[in-house]
């Protein structure tokens, strides 16, 4: 199979199969309606800063796709909605294309659309210094995502299965990369375990992209026909409860990206309530791209005035209030919270 064929199936799958959004959680999270709100809407503030990066919107695009010039036209059409609506984009991996020195047109093309956008760089974790510095000069990305996709190469025939080597090269990588890096999962989740791992080699930033959006298990099982395979396409930790966890870290300092099936104003709120300085989405942008750019760049408006509406019926000025606003659990987020050892009135209450 070849690198290029893999990429147009995974837009060809991720297009096709729908969101698994029954598993997100964000249902489980009720926010208590404040009817003494001080903040009038003009005042509110979406202002936000992630890796150190200052973001005007706590939204933005994540990596999908480049690698083939056959998906420059869909590089094209996300660069525009970010270009439109100001929000900061992620390209898809660069990793074959700079480790093959591949045409980089696909890539390109998003800052030729965006010049002044905000870009961040991707490749896996067993990139090299050079290929991750490459492929931030590509496009010169204000950062680098490293992706985590355990699932998805052990699920890929062709898939790279070296996960041994993955902390190891993580390291080389911290060492090496001057631009803010972030950690990202692909739609599987983080669990605290993990992040505190990360923290401790010295990463501070970290998308959870947990389950409940696009899931690469199902792309693969989809692609390799693979009946096995697709049992695996709820596999994860819902991205609510990746950031319950990650409130629990032992060291303070992380910061947070929330993702993985986040499709509305109020799934975003809740995520920056739980702690996240901003999130990103990636299946529903392509999906809505492919279909009418201009109905992307509405939906995406939409979703803007919605968190900014919720912001004020909760009495929230700027982004970080909302961590301060009281949240109701239910369902199974409650039994997650318990049998994680927490407390649900503290998490309540105050969170990270
Ligand atoms: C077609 C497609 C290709 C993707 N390719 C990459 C990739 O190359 N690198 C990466 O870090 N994430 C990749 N992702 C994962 C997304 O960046 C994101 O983490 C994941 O889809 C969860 O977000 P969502 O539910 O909003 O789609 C891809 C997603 C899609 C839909």
């Amino acid at each position: 199979m070849s690198r290029e064929k893999r990429k147009l199936d995974h837009i060809k799958y991720a297009l096709e199969i729908s969101d698994r959004n029954t598993e997100l959680g964000f249902e489980d999270v009720k926010f208590l309606h404040n009817c003494l709100s001080p903040v009038n809407p003009e005042t509110v503030s979406i202002y936000t800063e992630v890796a150190g990066i200052k973001l005007a919107t706590p939204i933005f695009i994540d990596a999908i796709t480049g690698g083939t010039d056959n998906v420059t036209t869909v590089n094209r059409k996300l660069a525009k909605v970010a270009a439109a609506t100001g929000l900061a984009m992620a390209v898809g991996s660069q990793y074959g294309t700079v480790k093959n020195k591949l045409s980089t047109k696909s890539y390109t093309v998003v800052r030729d659309v965006n010049p002044d956008g905000i870009l961040f760089a991707n490749v896996n974790a067993l990139a090299t210094p050079q290929h991750a510095n490459e492929a931030v000069e590509m496009i010169n990305a204000a950062a680098l995502e490293i992706h985590l996709n355990v699932a998805q190469e052990l699920l890929m025939n062709e898939g790279d299965k070296d996960f041994k080597a993955i902390v190891k090269n993580l390291k080389v990588l911290q060492d090496a990369i001057t631009v803010p890096i972030i950690i990202k999962e692909t739609g599987c989740g983080m669990a605290r375990e993990q992040v505190e791992e990360l923290m401790s080699l010295g990463f501070n930033c970290f998308n959870v992209a947990g389950v409940g959006g696009t899931s690469f298990p199902a792309i693969e099982g989809k692609r390799s026909k693979c009946k096995r395979h697709e049992k695996f396409a709820d596999w994860g930790i819902p991205t609510e409860w990746s950031l319950i966890d990650i409130n629990h870290l032992k060291k303070d300092g992380a910061n947070i990206i929330a993702s993985g099936g986040i499709r509305d104003g109020m799934q975003t709120a809740k995520a920056l309530a739980l702690g996240a300085n901003a999130i990103s989405m990636a299946g529903n942008v392509l999906k809505d791209v492919q279909k009418d750019v201009n109905k992307a760049i509405a939906n995406i408006n939409d979703q803007i005035d919605d968190l900014k509406d919720i912001m004020v019926l909760t009495g929230c000025k700027k982004v970080s209030d909302l961590k301060k606003v009281p949240l109701v659990f239910t369902g199974d987020t409650v039994n997650f919270i318990m049998s994680r050892g927490y407390d649900v009135a503290k998490i309540s209450n105050k969170r990270k």
